[in-house]
């Protein structure tokens, strides 16, 4: 069995299908019979392309953006462990820049795993799970995400993994700009003392925001963007694809090409 095909049923394996069809209509559109229900946070709703938005060609790690905000010097610290504390404490245990501190958020969730990752994932913001466990996806799509992870080869440990705002909306409603005005600064910061390879926003919100575009991200999905010091590449939210797991087959595609991004492919 060639590498490809191993590494590609071990994902839908990891994913939880079990097991392929040769039938052309299953290739073309299947949806593993897996109940499809709401789960939160809500990855905002945006119907799965009718086709495969795969462009045909390679992509360039080409679009250059601005990033979001001047990159300014950092405080030289000894490690990035230690800068991601700094970062941390300046944020607060008790942040109160935001309205959220009064709409019954438990604790901020900071971020999480290897200070010096390679591959950092963002999200939009902690859900129920996360904001009781004071953790990034720890909840139903952050075991889905953990299952991606390691379909590639990775462990949670061996990646950061972050939010774009730290404290969970009520209701798990979409975070307001002012809320995300607040945080951002903080994942900003979060990604350059990281400097990972390869940035992944999970979902629209992440992605939108990091890009600074109102791309729907069906258009945007495994495109390669130059950000800050990585490329950025946008995919579907794990808790959309517990909603919708015929779409796990662009983000398993978006995976390989994060792969080989982080093996030094072009
Ligand atoms: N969804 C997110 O965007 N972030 C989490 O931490 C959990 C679920």
């Amino acid at each position: 069995m060639s590498e490809e095909l191993k590494a590609h049923l071990e994902f839908f394996k990891e994913l939880g299908i079990d097991g392929v069809r040769l039938e052309p209509e299953w290739r073309a559109r299947h949806e593993p019979a897996e109940p499809i229900e709401r789960i939160e946070p809500i990855e905002p709703t945006e119907p799965a392309p009718t086709e495969p938005i795969e462009p045909s060609e390679p992509i360039e790690p080409t679009e250059p953006i601005e990033p979001s905000e001047p990159i300014e010097p950092l405080a030289v610290y000894a490690s990035a462990a230690d800068a991601l504390r700094a970062i941390r404490d300046d944020l607060g245990a008790d942040c109160s820049r935001c309205k959220l501190h009064t709409l019954g958020r438990k604790q901020v969730v900071f971020g999480v795993g290897n200070p010096n990752a390679d591959l950092m994932f963002v999200g939009e913001g902690p859900g129920a799970d996360e904001d009781i466990q004071g953790e990034p996806f720890v909840g139903r799509a952050g075991q889905l995400l953990t299952k991606i992870i390691e379909a590639i080869g990775l462990t949670r440990d061996e990646v950061y993994i972050a939010n774009v705002i730290k404290c969970r909306p009520p209701g798990n409603r979409n975070p307001e700009p002012d809320e995300v005005e607040q945080c951002q600064p903080f994942l900003f910061r979060q990604i350059d003392t990281v400097k990972p390879k390869v940035v992944v926003a999970l979902g629209k919100f992440a992605a939108q925001c990091l890009l600074r575009t109102t791309d729907p991200i069906t258009r945007i999905r495994g495109r390669e963007f130059t950000y800050r010091d990585a490329i950025l590449m946008p995919t579907y939210h794990p808790a959309y694809l517990l909603r919708t797991p015929s779409a796990k087959r662009e983000v398993w595609e978006d995976m390989k090409r994060v792969r080989e991004l982080l093996s030094g492919k072009s």
